[in-house]
C-alpha cells in the first residue's frame, strides 16, 4: 500500500513537472502585474491543473506546485472552491478557515482565479478580512448562502464583532452571483451596540458587484469606502422597514460609482452617499420601504464635507419616510454640488424631496450654529407620483446664515396619497431660504424659493 502511494505521488510529480515544463516553454513573457484586467498575458508560468496533494503527502520538503486545491476551468481560469478546502456548508460548522484558506490561493493565482461559493450549501463564517492586492483579476464567484454566527451569543467571545466580510486594498475584483449573503441581523437590532456591517469594500479599485442578494444585515449592507471605479447591478437588497441603520450601500470617499438596476428595501437608506463622493451615478434603483436616497448626513461635528456630480434618476421609491434627500448638520464646512434627482417616480413618500440642513439625529437639543455645509446647483427634474400628507411634499430648509444657491425645479409633479382617513389633505411646500427658480409649473405650485443668488463664501470652497 505504502509503496503505491508513493508511487502514484512521484508519477503525479513527475507529471506535473513535464507538463510545467512544456508548459512554460511557449509562455510569452508579458508582465503579469500591471492591474488592468487581461488574463493572455496572466498564462505566464502557471502550473498545469493539479489535484489537491494528499494530505500528509511526503513531499512536504520539496515545495508544492502553487495553485494548490484550484482547478483549472481551461480558457486559463483557476477555480478555487471553498468545498474543496474543507468548507461544509451546513451553517452550523465553522467555515472560516476553509474561506480564508480558498482566498490565499485564489490571490496568489497568477491565472484569472475565481473562488468559488457553490449552490446548496450555508456557509457559516466568521469575520475575515480578505486582502489584496491579488496577482490576477479575481471573481468571487456566489452561488450559495455566506451568514455569520447567529447573533452575538453565538460569536466566540475574543472575536472582532465590528466587522464581517471585509475586502480591501483590491485592485480588480468581482463579486456577483445569485447566491445569497445574509446578515441575521435580528438578534443584534435591539441591541444598543454597534456590531458588524454586511460587506465592506475599502481602499480598492475596478470593482464590479453583480447578482446578489443581501438580507437582514445587523447594520450597513453594503460600504464602500476610499473606492474608485465601482459598478454595482443587479443587486437586491431587503430587511424589515423597521430594522435600525440598515442602509442598503452606503458610499464614503469614493468616486466614478454606479449603481444599476437594483432592488434595496431596508428600514434606513436605499443609498447613503457621505463626504468625499464625487461622480455618482444611480439609475433603475427600485427602493422602499426606507428612508429614501440620501445625501449625508455631513457636516457632523463642524466637519467639512465636498460631495459633488451625484445623479439619480429613472428610478422609483415608494413606501419611504423621505424620497432624495440633502441633509446636513448645522455647522461645519464644504460644499455639495452639482446634484440631479431625474425622472423619480415617488409612490405614498413623506418627504418626496428635501434638504434638511437643521439635521438632529434622535432630535437632540442640536445648538445654532452659523457655518453651515454650502448647498448649490441642484436639479430636480421629472419627480412625480403621490406623497404621504403627513408632510409637505416639499420641504427645502436651508441654513440661515448660508442659504442654498441654485435649485431648479422642472416638472415635479406630487399628488397627496390617498390618506388612512380616505381623504387627500394637501399640504404646501416648505422652503427657508432656498434661491432657485422653477423651469416649469409645478403640482402644487411651489412659490417658497427666493429669486437671485446668495453670497458664497470662501471657506466652503473644496
Ligand atoms: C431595471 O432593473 C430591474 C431590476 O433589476 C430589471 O429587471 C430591469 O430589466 C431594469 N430595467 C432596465 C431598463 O434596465
Ligand atoms: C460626473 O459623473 C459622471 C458619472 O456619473 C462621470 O461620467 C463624469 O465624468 C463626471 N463629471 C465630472 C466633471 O467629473
Ligand atoms: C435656534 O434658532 C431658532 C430659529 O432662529 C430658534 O427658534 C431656536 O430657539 C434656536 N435654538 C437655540 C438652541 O438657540
Ligand atoms: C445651476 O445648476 C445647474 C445644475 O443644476 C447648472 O447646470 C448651472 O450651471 C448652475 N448655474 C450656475 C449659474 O452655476
Amino acid at each position: 500500500m505504502r509503496f503505491i502511494k508513493f508511487f502514484s505521488i512521484v508519477m503525479v510529480f513527475l507529471t506535473i513537472l513535464t507538463i510545467s515544463f512544456s508548459a512554460s516553454a511557449d509562455l510569452d513573457s508579458k508582465s503579469h502585474n500591471s492591474n488592468k484586467h487581461r488574463q493572455k498575458s496572466s498564462e505566464k508560468k502557471s502550473p498545469p491543473p493539479s489535484p489537491r496533494p494528499p494530505p500528509r503527502s511526503r513531499r512536504a520538503t520539496s515545495p508544492p506546485p502553487y495553485n494548490n486545491g484550484g482547478r483549472n476551468s481551461g480558457n486559463g481560469k483557476m477555480v478555487f472552491n471553498v468545498v474543496s478546502f474543507g468548507a461544509v456548508g451546513n451553517g452550523v460548522k465553522d467555515d472560516t478557515t476553509a474561506f480564508k484558506m480558498a482566498w490565499g490561493n485564489a490571490c496568489k493565482s497568477e491565472q484569472t482565479a475565481t473562488l468559488h461559493v457553490p449552490k446548496g450549501y450555508s456557509f457559516m463564517v466568521q469575520t475575515i478580512i480578505f486582502t489584496g492586492p491579488c496577482k490576477s483579476n479575481l471573481i468571487f464567484q456566489v452561488e450559495g448562502t455566506i451568514m455569520p454566527p447567529d447573533g452575538p451569543n453565538s460569536w466566540p467571545s475574543k472575536a472582532n464583532k465590528r466587522e464581517w466580510l471585509v475586502f480591501k486594498q483590491m485592485k480588480a475584483m468581482s463579486i456577483q452571483g445569485s447566491g445569497l449573503i445574509d446578515g441575521r441581523g435580528k438578534k443584534w437590532w435591539d441591541l444598543p451596540c454597534k456590531p458588524h456591517k454586511a460587506l465592506r469594500f475599502s481602499d480598492s479599485s475596478n470593482l464590479l458587484l453583480r447578482g446578489l442578494r443581501f438580507q437582514n444585515s445587523p447594520k450597513v449592507h453594503v460600504i464602500f469606502s476610499e473606492c474608485e471605479n465601482v459598478r454595482v447591478e443587479y443587486i437586491t437588497i431587503k430587511a424589515p422597514g423597521d430594522s435600525p441603520n440598515t442602509d442598503g450601500v452606503h458610499l464614503s470617499k469614493s468616486n466614478n460609482v454606479k449603481i444599476y438596476n437594483s432592488i434595496i428595501g431596508t428600514g434606513d437608506d436605499c443609498v447613503s452617499i457621505v463626504s468625499g463622493c464625487h461622480s455618482v451615478d444611480i439609475k433603475n434603483v427600485t427602493c422602499g420601504p426606507s428612508h429614501g436616497m440620501s445625501i449625508g448626513s455631513l457636516g457632523k461635528g463642524n466637519s467639512k464635507a465636498c460631495v459633488k456630480n451625484i445623479t439619480v434618476r429613472d428610478s422609483l421609491i415608494a413606501q419611504s419616510s423621505n424620497g432624495v434627500r440633502i441633509k446636513t448638520w448645522q455647522g461645519g464646512l464644504g460644499t455639495v454640488s452639482r446634484v440631479t434627482f431625474q425622472n423619480i417616480r415617488m409612490d405614498n413618500v413623506r418627504n418626496p424631496i428635501i434638504v434638511d440642513q437643521y439635521y438632529c439625529e434622535h432630535s437632540r437639543n442640536c445648538p445654532n450654529k452659523t457655518s453651515a455645509v454650502f448647498v448649490s446647483d441642484i436639479l430636480y427634474t421629472g419627480i412625480r407620483g403621490t406623497y404621504d400628507t403627513r408632510s409637505p411634499p416639499v420641504h427645502v430648509a436651508c441654513s440661515d446664515s448660508l442659504p442654498c444657491s441654485n435649485l431648479t425645479m422642472s416638472a415635479v409633479e406630487l399628488h397627496p396619497a390617498q390618506g388612512r382617513d380616505n381623504r387627500q389633505k394637501k399640504m404646501n411646500p416648505f422652503c427657508w431660504k432656498a434661491y432657485g427658480t422653477l423651469k416649469t409649473n409645478t403640482v402644487p405650485p411651489i412659490s417658497c424659493l427666493l429669486h437671485g443668488t446668495p453670497k458664497k463664501r470662501v471657506d466652503n470652497q473644496c
